[in-house]
């Protein structure tokens, strides 16, 4: 495909259309055509195909996470950031965090979110309101604000450093350039008052017995020094954003698809046990995370192209899960498919710690919606809005016109 081909379809200069549709149109044209893409203006390499996304989330010897094999710059966020880490410290680190990701914690939780749940519905003025603002950011940002220890009623403030830093991450870094430079000047701000004001939260839970994984992190590295200065920053950082912006993308493409499908909706009310199955279905068309980055440890095949050792991979989970090969129908959204193999919460060693507590935070929630409102259209004179940022799918704004059951 020519270059001038992909800009015409909408990049923007980068090479993912930043509307989905036509992202998907992009995806399934190099499905087909060259399912590892090598991008000559970034110096990236790309895989769109189920097999090769799996098989490079299952071989981190040679796909390391590590970025700063190819951005230096990156390696100052890079300690105790779980993402970008290589076995073995990833493991020792992981296993220290799921700690509070186990599935008797996530299960006990169900209580208060369900009770944060009715709270946030409870709130909603009028019948017309917006379900990002007022449900799917506040609920998930109040759940890892409560794991973490953070102030109650800080989630508009931390909305307010995460919102731009999310608008602006839209394109590869070119290699060569600082993945933190010049590029994302604009995000330089905002992230550093979100580190600062972590940074403040780590200091006022340190050697204390509060409730929270800031304090629990700290208490339990007491003796084992895996947590070096800013590494716990990088932590609270990771779970804080990967904590709630994919939750907040879950529920507003479930309620998207609702809204496109009110047969579904009413049937969903009459029987809410297959509610969890729709809720895989989003994530495998919706994906909230499209891409996951790699860099490569060595000469390696990928698809039948051979790629260089310290070569950056953008592994696109979005594609993946729309592969034909892979799933029947995949381009359709079926509210029952079973078994759903998605890639939407990753694989292998980096396996989403917070899956559960996604899918339970959807569960609740998607079920509390539709048990209070027998109707949640979409407003004709106020349509969404949607992230243009390639990287995320979901939602920013998601006018609904709500009837009360009373
Ligand atoms: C719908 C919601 C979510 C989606 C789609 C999602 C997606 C992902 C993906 C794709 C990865 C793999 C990254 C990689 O391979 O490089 C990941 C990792 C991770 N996620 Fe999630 N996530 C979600 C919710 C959450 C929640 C609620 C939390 C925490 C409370 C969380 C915490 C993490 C952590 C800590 C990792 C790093 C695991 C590791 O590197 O070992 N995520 N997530």
């Amino acid at each position: 495909m020519d270059p001038d081909e992909r800009d015409a379809a909408g990049s923007g200069g980068y090479t993912a259309p930043q509307d989905v549709d036509a992202r998907h149109d992009w995806f399934a044209r190099m499905r087909a055509e060259e399912p590892v893409w090598f991008d000559e203006r970034t110096g990236f390499w790309h895989a769109f195909g189920y097999d090769d996304v799996a098989h490079v989330l299952a071989e981190p010897a040679s796909f390391s996470s590590e970025l700063s094999r190819v951005y230096p710059d990156a390696a100052d966020f890079a300690e105790g950031e779980l993402t970008a880490m290589d076995p073995p410290r990833h493991a020792q680190l992981r296993a220290a965090v799921a700690q509070a990701f186990t599935p008797k914690v996530v299960s006990d939780l169900e209580p208060r979110i369900a009770a944060l749940t009715e709270d946030l519905l409870s709130g909603v003025d009028g019948d017309r309101w917006d379900l990002v603002t007022d449900l799917a950011y506040p609920l998930p940002v109040a759940v890892i604000g409560e794991l973490l220890g953070l102030p109650p009623g800080d989630g508009e403030l931390i909305r307010s450093w995460i919102e731009p830093m999310l608008e602006q991450q839209s394109g590869d870094p070119v290699v060569g350039e600082e993945l933190f430079g010049e590029r994302t000047e604009a995000i330089r701000q905002p992230r550093t008052e979100l580190r600062d004001y972590l940074d403040d939260q780590c200091r006022r839970h340190r050697g204390t017995e509060r409730d929270g994984l800031l304090s629990a992190l700290q208490r339990s590295d007491m003796d084992g020094g895996l947590l070096g200065s800013g590494a716990l920053i990088n932590i609270a950082e990771l779970l804080l954003l990967a904590g709630h912006i994919t939750t907040t993308l879950l529920l507003g493409s479930t309620v998207l698809r609702l809204q496109q499908r009110p047969d579904l909706a009413d049937e969903l009310r009459g029987d809410p046990t297959r509610i969890p199955r729709v809720l895989e279905e989003v994530l495998r068309t919706s994906s909230p995370f499209t891409q996951v980055l790699r860099v490569t440890t060595d000469r390696v095949r990928l698809g039948g192209r051979e790629i260089d050792a310290d070569q950056p991979v953008t592994v696109w989970l979005a594609s993946a899960n729309r592969d034909e090969t892979r799933f029947h129908d995949a381009a359709d959204f079926r509210p029952d498919r079973h078994p759903n193999p998605h890639l939407a919460f990753g694989r292998g060693i980096h396996f989403c710690l917070g899956a559960p507590l996604a899918r339970l935070e959807g569960r609740v929630a998607i079920q509390a919606l539709l048990r209070r409102f027998p109707r949640i259209a979409a407003p004709h004179d106020d349509a969404p809005t949607f992230y243009t940022n390639p990287a995320l799918t979901g939602p920013k704004r998601l006018p609904v016109h709500c009837l009360p059951t009373c």
